[in-house]
């Protein structure tokens, strides 16, 4: 017979008592909603009891203020007991500074404190503050008296930021040191007589002081005119003689400005007469003269046949060969003929082959110009050269190879930041806070900031107990 399939069996299968029935499953369900809510709530009492509140909050706080995790009043607290989801400008002065941006800045438009230093987003960096937070001023840029000195319409790095003013107002660079980076960077040899040798960037430039390659060893004394400039800082430099724990750096130092006695010395001799290897010492025109008639007395002293002078006959302007013309001259005039010569030949050939002299009327020796080998050429953002030292120089000097004039401007461009500074997680960071600092820390004040940590609190007054 053939199954039936009614309604109404169906039904009678229903258990009716189904839900007055206990089971485990029930009980235990049952159980967890009055036991959760009973934790929750204990949870809370106890936090409450320990003075913690965390319960409250709405994230973990950035790392810099990780040991404040307990500690809302400190940012929150504005009126004695009352708390406010707020956390004024005053509470984080209380503890430390946050120096001005600029003095131009329009007073009315400044951001909170919070509005940058974003809290409660977890373990981050809390400087990292976003584009949007600069881009409030810098997207439409006003002053609060005057004219806008700068580019008035940045978004972020790829939207609005301008080429940077070095490279945009087509300045020159000044220095007076006269040197071609091309002929230095192909084979060059190394003095008259020398080996043929290829130099590298970090022969002539460096942020640090290891032995260099192209230095007349040992290391000539430092010049009159840098001891001048040592002295001006009021007290005599003493190097203590230690060794340097790794600093890896400030992060801040620029390459050293090129100096004569590390990087050029090696091949740039300045010899000056063929009695002597050695060669005149670097300095001012002055000591270079007191140097010249020293070494020439000493020399006529233990030579006094020299004094006897043969003129040479290929001098006479007639061209007719004349016999040896024989003067015998006091040393006293044989110093003042080789010094003389000697110095015509530094200041006309030597000397000038780098510097730009002048000669004053008034005057018996050439001046020498300042050097003025720039140390910083974008004064308004930071760059670190450490923090690239994995790219080889000339990813981003690249003139560098075709240079012939010292007025060639050889820093990049933004292009050239561009393409490794860009969003995404396979570039390097692009937001404003990478190469800007916003606070103006010159103006720092001094915060002394009275806020111990209750912990620390409880430990110091139990150890004044115990005593
Ligand atoms: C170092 C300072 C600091 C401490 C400590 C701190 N907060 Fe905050 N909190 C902030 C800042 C900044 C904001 C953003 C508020 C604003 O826009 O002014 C904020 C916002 C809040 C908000 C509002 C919701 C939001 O995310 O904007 C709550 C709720 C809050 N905090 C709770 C707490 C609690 C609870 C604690 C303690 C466990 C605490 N905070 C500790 C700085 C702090
Ligand atoms: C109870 C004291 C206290 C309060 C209040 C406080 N801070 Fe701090 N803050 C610190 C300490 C401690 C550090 C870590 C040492 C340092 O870098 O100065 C710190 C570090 C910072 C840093 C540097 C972060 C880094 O990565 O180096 C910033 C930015 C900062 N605080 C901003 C704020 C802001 C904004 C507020 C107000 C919402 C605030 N702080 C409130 C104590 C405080
Ligand atoms: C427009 C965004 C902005 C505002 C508003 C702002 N900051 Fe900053 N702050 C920054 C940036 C960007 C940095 C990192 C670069 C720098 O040092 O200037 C920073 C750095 C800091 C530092 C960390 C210095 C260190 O040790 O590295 C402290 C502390 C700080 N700010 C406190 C404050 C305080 C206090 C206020 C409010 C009076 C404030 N900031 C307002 C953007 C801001
Ligand atoms: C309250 C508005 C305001 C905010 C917010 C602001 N700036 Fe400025 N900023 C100015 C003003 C105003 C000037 C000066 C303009 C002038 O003199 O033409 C300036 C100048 C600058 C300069 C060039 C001057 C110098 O000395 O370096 C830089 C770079 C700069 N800001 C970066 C930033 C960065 C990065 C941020 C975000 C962290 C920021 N600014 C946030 C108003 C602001
Ligand atoms: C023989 C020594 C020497 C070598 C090698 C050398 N430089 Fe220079 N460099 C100098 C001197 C001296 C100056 C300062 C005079 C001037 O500004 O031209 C200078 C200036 C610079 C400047 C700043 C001036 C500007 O106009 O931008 C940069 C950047 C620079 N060099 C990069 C390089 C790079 C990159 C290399 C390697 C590819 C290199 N240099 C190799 C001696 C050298
Ligand atoms: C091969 C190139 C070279 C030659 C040749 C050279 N100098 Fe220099 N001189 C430099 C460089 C580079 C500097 C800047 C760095 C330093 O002080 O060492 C400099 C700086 C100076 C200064 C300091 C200028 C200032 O900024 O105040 C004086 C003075 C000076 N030289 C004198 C001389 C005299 C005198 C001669 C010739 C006897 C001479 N130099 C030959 C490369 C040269
Ligand atoms: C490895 C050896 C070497 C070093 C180091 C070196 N030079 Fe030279 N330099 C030479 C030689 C060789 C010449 C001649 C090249 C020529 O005329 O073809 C020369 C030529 C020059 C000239 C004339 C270039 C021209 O355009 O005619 C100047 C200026 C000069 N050097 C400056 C410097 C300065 C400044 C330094 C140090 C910062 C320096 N040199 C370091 C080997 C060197
Ligand atoms: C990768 C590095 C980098 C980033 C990211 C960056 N800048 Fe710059 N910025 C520079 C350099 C370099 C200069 C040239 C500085 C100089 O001329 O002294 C500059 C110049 C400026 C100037 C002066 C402009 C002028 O007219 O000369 C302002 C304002 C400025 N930046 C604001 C910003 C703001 C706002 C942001 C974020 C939206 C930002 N920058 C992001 C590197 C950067
Ligand atoms: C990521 C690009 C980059 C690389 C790689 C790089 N530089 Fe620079 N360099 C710069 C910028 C940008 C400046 C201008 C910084 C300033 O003075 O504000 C500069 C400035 C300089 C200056 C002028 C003085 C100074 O320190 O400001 C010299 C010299 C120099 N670089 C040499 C070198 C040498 C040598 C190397 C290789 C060891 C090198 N650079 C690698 C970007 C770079
Ligand atoms: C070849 C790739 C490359 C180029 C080109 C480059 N950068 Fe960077 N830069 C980096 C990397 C990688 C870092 C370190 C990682 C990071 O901060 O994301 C860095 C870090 C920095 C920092 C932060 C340094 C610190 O530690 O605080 C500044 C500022 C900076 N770069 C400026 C510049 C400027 C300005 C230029 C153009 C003149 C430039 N960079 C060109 C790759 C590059």
């Amino acid at each position: 017979m053939a199954r039936t399939r009614t309604t109404k069996k169906l039904a009678q299968r229903v258990d009716l008592n189904y839900f007055k029935r206990a089971t485990a499953y029930k009980r235990a369900m049952m159980w967890l909603s009055v036991v959760v809510p009973l934790l929750a709530v204990g949870w809370i009492a106890w936090r409450g009891f320990t003075r913690d509140s965390r319960v409250y909050s709405s994230g973990r706080m950035s790392q810099a203020h990780a040991v404040l995790e307990k500690e809302c009043a400190a940012c929150h607290i504005q009126k004695t007991g009352e708390f406010s989801s707020h956390a004024a400008n005053s509470a984080c002065l209380a503890c430390h500074d946050g120096p001005v941006h600029h003095e131009n800045e329009v007073a009315a438009a400044v951001p909170a404190c919070a509005t940058c230093h974003m809290e409660h987003r977890g373990r981050i960096d809390l400087s990292s503050t976003s584009n949007q937070s600069c881009a409030a001023c810098h997207g439409s840029l006003r002053v609060g008296s005057g004219q806008v000195h700068y580019a008035a319409k940045i978004h972020s790095f790829e939207d609005g930021h301008p080429e940077f003013a070095l490279l945009r107002d087509g300045a020159k660079d000044s220095s007076t040191i006269r040197l071609n980076h091309a002929i230095h960077l192909k084979p060059i040899r190394q003095g008259p007589k020398g080996p043929i040798v290829q130099l590298e960037c970090g022969d002539c430039h460096r942020n640090y002081a290891a032995e260099w390659k192209y230095a007349v060893s040992p290391n000539p004394a430092s010049a009159s005119y840098e001891l001048l400039q040592d002295n001006s800082s009021g007290h005599a430099v003493q190097p203590v003689p230690s060794l340097k724990p790794y600093a890896p750096g400030n992060g801040r130092e620029p390459m050293r400005p090129v100096s004569f006695a590390t990087a050029c010395s090696g091949c740039h001799l300045l010899t000056f007469d063929k009695r002597f290897d050695e060669g005149v010492p670097h300095d001012e025109p002055e000591v270079v003269h007191a140097f010249l008639v020293r070494k020439f007395r000493e020399y006529i002293a233990a030579h006094p046949g020299e004094v006897r002078v043969i003129r040479d006959p290929r001098r006479d302007l007639t061209g007719e060969p004349l016999p040896p013309d024989v003067r015998v001259l006091t040393q006293a005039q044989w110093v003042a003929e080789r010094t003389a010569a000697a110095e015509e030949l530094l200041s006309r050939k030597t000397c000038k082959q780098c510097h730009a002299l002048s000669l004053h009327q008034s005057a018996s020796l050439p001046s020498i110009a300042q050097a003025a080998v720039r140390e910083r050429w974008l004064p308004h953002a930071k760059f670190d050269h450490d923090a690239h030292r994995g790219f080889s120089c000339v990813s981003c000097h690249r003139k560098a190879l075709t240079s012939t004039q010292t007025t060639d401007i050889l820093v990049p461009g933004i292009a050239n930041c561009k393409t490794c500074h860009a969003p995404g997680p396979e570039h390097a960071e692009s937001r404003c806070f990478e190469c800007h600092t916003y606070h103006d820390w010159a103006r720092r004040k001094e915060v002394r900031s009275t806020y111990t940590l209750p912990a620390l609190q409880n430990e110091r007054d139990s150890s004044l107990g115990s005593e």
